[in-house]
């Protein structure tokens, strides 16, 4: 086989590994931050007749401008409060598209992005692969972003793009929104707030779409694939100005959504309330994760999200090997003495816990 090296490519690009959490055939895969549930029978009742639908039409190129479903959407944005317009919302395959459009559209060549590391390692993955530069945005210690020096910070990078993760993926926690909105007014770019995990925050914590009036500059992306349970989908959207989307149908490709997407995806909205009724039962497996841990000498970062940072760990490697045995698949970001493990069903967090109570002793901190 030729050497990737042998070949012309970008030179940014060299020496780098695809993105991909390990996808091994495990009892117990919590590495992912998917919705364990399987999609309620009413809809699955239904998807089948949307799909055979929109098949009659397979030999016509879908709506480009997918109107129809970015009204649903837009809808179901507006249940939070405030209202959202269809013109206002845009849609792709995935988060990771819409994000990569942003960065298509607002980055690229000469131009910078930063974001507040850790959080979610595709931002600095799709900067590259769009030619923009990338910042490391700090944190405190504890994880959560210090708002004065964030701004600073921005302030002296003048990034064109700036990422807040809200949950934070991978340690769970909620940005303020004072937070958001200073670091708006310390930027001239566009601010993301990427907020994949939303529909789990604990309550009380409110979204950054209802900071957009105003603010032509603000982004907040979502996904179909973490609380509504369709990971497999393949649906991403955004909220933000119209002019927004319309810079972003600029770097489109044409037709990117499939009529088939488009169609699950609104035979799915159409079942929201039936979607969405197990966020309960999965913040319930949080909880009981995060109330558990200190009865085995390990600690955690507050979550608003369907995953929980636990640690800590000598060896966080060799933990995350240790829980492997044990046949649960946990996710190792890469940070020392944590590990991300995804909330599941009641079943999974049994496992997840009674493993983890045979590993814990020969593996945390300080034992
Ligand atoms: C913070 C965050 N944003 C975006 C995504 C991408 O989600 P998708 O492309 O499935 O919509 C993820 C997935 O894990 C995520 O954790």
């Amino acid at each position: 086989m030729t050497p990737l090296d042998a070949l012309p490519l970008r030179p940014e690009l060299r020496g780098r590994t695809p993105y991909g959490a390990p996808q091994l055939q495990v009892a117990h895969r919590l590495n992912t931050n998917e919705n364990p549930h399987p999609l309620p029978a009413e809809l699955l009742a239904t998807l089948g007749e949307a799909l055979g639908h929109a098949a009659l039409e397979l030999n016509r190129y879908p709506d480009r401008d997918a109107v129809a479903l970015r009204t649903d959407l837009a809808a179901y944005l507006s249940r939070g409060g405030e209202r959202v317009e269809p013109a206002q919302v845009w849609a792709a395959n995935g988060s990771n598209e819409v994000l990569q459009q942003v960065l298509q559209a607002f980055g690229g060549a000469g131009r910078t992005a930063l974001g507040f590391t850790p959080s979610y390692s595709m931002h600095p993955i799709i900067s590259a692969g769009t030619g923009t530069a990338w910042v490391d945005g700090h944190r405190r210690a504890d994880f959560t972003i210090d708002p004065a020096a964030a701004v600073a910070q921005v302030r002296e990078v003048r990034p064109d793009v700036v990422f807040v993760t809200s949950p934070n993926n991978p340690t769970g926690t909620a940005v303020a929104l004072e937070t958001v909105t200073e670091l708006y007014d310390a930027t001239e770019g566009v601010l993301v707030v990427d907020e994949a995990y939303a529909e789990f925050a604990r309550t009380g914590t409110p979204s950054a779409l209802t900071l957009l009036p105003g603010r032509p500059r603000l982004l907040v992306s979502r996904t179909m694939s973490k609380a509504f349970g369709m990971a497999g989908l393949r649906l991403g959207y955004l909220a933000a100005d119209p002019a927004v989307v319309d810079a972003l149908q600029l770097v489109r490709l044409p037709y990117h959504l499939s009529s088939l997407t488009q169609a699950a995806a609104r035979a799915a909205l159409a079942h929201t309330d039936a979607l969405l009724a197990t966020v309960d039962a999965v913040k319930e497996q949080r909880d009981r994760i995060v109330a558990t841990l200190p009865s085995l000498g390990l600690t955690s970062v507050p979550s608003d999200a369907n995953f929980v940072l636990f640690g800590r760990f000598a060896d966080a490697p060799a933990a995350w090997k240790a829980l492997l045995e044990h046949d649960v698949l946990v996710r190792d970001v890469g940070i020392p003495g944590w590990l991300r493990v995804t909330a599941g069903t009641p079943a999974e967090t049994d496992a997840f816990l009674t493993a983890l109570g045979e590993v814990a002793p020969d593996h945390r901190l300080g034992d």
